[in-house]
């Protein structure tokens, strides 16, 4: 695991955003396929997407050629809802840049067949033969994605009921309330997540220093799902410096 410590959340947000748009330029004279993204939500990832618009403003990158799968999605929230992760990756990014309707893949929360929606998913992620680099954030307990401790290291995307813990931390987007965040959300699996082929964890704020540590100074174990990076051949985590003050 390659591990870059750096000075804070703004530092993370502009190397994480030039590392992608490295990435997409080195790829796309050599493939007519698309490069294959995986994005993650919260709070975490905002600076890297600020970052990834102003270089495409720029002229710097394009993304016309990118396709991405989102790492999860809330169970029973309106479409439409503020906090719904679709309405939140467009207001955040995909409504600044280039990227064709067509190529922003998401799960639905609202499906009529969960179990369905979730293998459709895997099944998409196959066809475009798999994602090029899957960033993400980190969850306080070390969940990654929505996979919470306990969470098999070689789960696929499925339904998962979220911890109280979890919803305590979200409950800052939903007005401090924890009754309005929902019980329940899909997500990949940590083995949907460790099949990509390049992966890349953002932490920031002290906060997430004891799931930091876990990452980098635990041991591989279902309770903190994020020390699965430890067993991808090409991952990193990178980290501002209050994240770091457990190691
Ligand atoms: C949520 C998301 C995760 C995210 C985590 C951390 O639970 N499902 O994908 O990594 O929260 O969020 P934040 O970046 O807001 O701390």
């Amino acid at each position: 695991m390659r591990f870059i410590p750096l000075k804070d959340k703004p530092a993370v947000g502009r190397w994480a955003a030039q590392y992608i748009v490295q990435r997409i330029k080195a790829f796309n004279p050599t493939s007519d396929r698309p490069f294959v993204l995986g994005l993650p939500t919260g709070g975490t990832p905002i600076p890297t997407y600020q970052e990834l618009v102003r270089l495409h403003k720029e002229g710097e990158v394009s993304f016309a050629n990118v396709v991405t799968f989102n790492m999860d999605e809330y169970v029973g929230l309106p479409a439409d809802h503020p906090e719904c992760y679709r309405v939140f990756m467009h207001r955040n990014f995909f409504d600044h840049v280039d990227i064709p309707a067509a190529n922003i893949n998401f799960l639905d929360g609202n499906a009529e067949n969960l179990e369905a929606e979730c293998l459709r998913y895997e099944e998409a992620i196959k066809g475009y033969g798999g994602i090029e680099l899957f960033m993400g954030g980190v969850g306080h307990d070390g969940h990654i994605a929505f996979n919470e401790p306990g969470s098999s290291l070689s789960s696929r995307t499925r339904l998962k009921t979220l911890t109280s813990e979890t919803r305590e931390a979200n409950a800052r987007f939903f007005e401090q309330d924890i009754s309005q965040v929902p019980k329940l959300a899909l997500t990949v699996g940590v083995g949907t997540v460790l099949d990509s082929r390049e992966l890349m964890i953002l932490a920031t704020g002290s906060d997430k220093s004891r799931a930091v540590q876990a990452t980098v100074e635990g041991s591989v174990n279902h309770m903190w799902t994020i020390s699965a990076l430890q067993l991808h051949p090409k991952a990193m985590m990178i980290c501002d410096d209050p994240a770091t003050l457990d190691l």
